[in-house]
């Protein structure tokens, strides 16, 4: 068994994102899908270039992400995944392309403004204040009043309709199990443990495109399957718009509708999962290599 085998069921997914019902109506079935589902383009990037010295990081990059979809982003290390992000956050200024969302043009605004703007991001190395505490980063009391109490009830996803910021981010550290570590400094705590935290934080800030470079990077196996339950969640019940840069093939083939493969700074593939564990040149370029380890 490879890597590419991995099922979407595995993982314990209900609706199988990529499975018939999902995908294309019978009269385009023919038809290469040129974008993922969803509804307008919150996110429109069109031949992005970026270079390092004589290092070619990102070379004519075309990307779009709907409202609503769940979109992934794969390929080899060094490939320029994380240099994508930084043009979209606004830390890298790319020598060529556009960058639209939600059909304005960003290229020129600073990354405060992209953030204010609803473009939120989580790191591979940890974007939290390393020496607070996590109810500190999260901008929560740590116990008394509002926040603890809510802690002590069990908030489903499903029934936060209405709820306050609050209520959402107690909900969301209940649904990651992480109630225990809200006086925790982030610096002792578990690598994966902090990048959950870092996700909550996120997702406090109700983004209008949610942009997650290796969740799972540093999470064992239990936070993994928590992650991925919680990321279909978000999609299926909140319609949250995300980006994931993943090396956990099995958990971006689960909980994504959608893949763009990058490789050398081109890209070199792009469509359902289903579609992209098939494609010979992915399979050579990139999955077939990891296959064979
Ligand atoms: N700030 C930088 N300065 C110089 N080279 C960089 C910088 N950031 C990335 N690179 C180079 O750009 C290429 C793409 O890197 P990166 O975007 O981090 O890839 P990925 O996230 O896909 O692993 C690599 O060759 C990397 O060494
Ligand atoms: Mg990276």
């Amino acid at each position: 068994m490879t890597i590419l085998e991995a099922s979407p069921s595995a993982a314990g997914t209900t609706t199988a994102p990529g499975t018939a019902a999902a995908w294309p109506a019978p009269a385009r079935r023919h038809h290469r899908r040129r974008l993922p589902p969803g509804r307008g383009r919150v996110l429109d990037v069109a031949g992005v270039r970026v270079a390092f010295g004589a290092v070619q990081a990102l070379d004519g990059v075309t990307l779009a992400v709907r409202e609503g979809a769940f979109v992934g982003l794969i390929g080899p290390n060094g490939a320029g995944k994380t240099t994508f992000f930084n043009v979209l956050s606004g830390f890298v200024t790319p020598s060529g392309g556009r960058v639209r969302l939600a059909g304005q043009r960003i290229d020129g605004w600073s990354a405060p403004r992209r953030a204010r703007a609803g473009l939120t991001r989580t790191f591979q190395n940890i974007g939290l204040d390393k020496q607070a505490t996590v109810a500190d980063n999260l901008g929560v009391a740590r116990e008394g009043g509002g926040l603890a109490g809510e802690l002590q009830r069990s908030f489903g996803l499903r029934s936060r309709s209405g709820a306050t910021g609050e209520d959402r981010t107690a909900a969301l550290l209940d649904r990651l199990e992480l109630t225990g570590v809200l006086g925790e400094r982030v610096d002792r705590l578990p690598v994966g443990t902090a990048k959950l935290v870092e996700l909550v934080a996120a997702l406090s800030r109700r983004p209008r495109l949610l942009l997650l470079d290796e969740p799972a990077s540093g999470l064992g196996a239990p936070e993994r399957a928590r992650l991925g339950a919680l990321l279909r969640d978000l999609h299926r019940d909140d319609g949250t718009t995300i980006l994931m840069i993943e090396h956990d093939m099995a958990l971006a083939m689960s909980t994504v509708e959608y893949l763009y493969v990058l490789n050398f700074g081109t890209m070199l593939a792009q469509g359902p999962p289903d579609m992209i564990r098939r494609d010979p040149k992915v399979i050579e370029a990139y999955l077939g290599k990891a296959a064979g380890t």
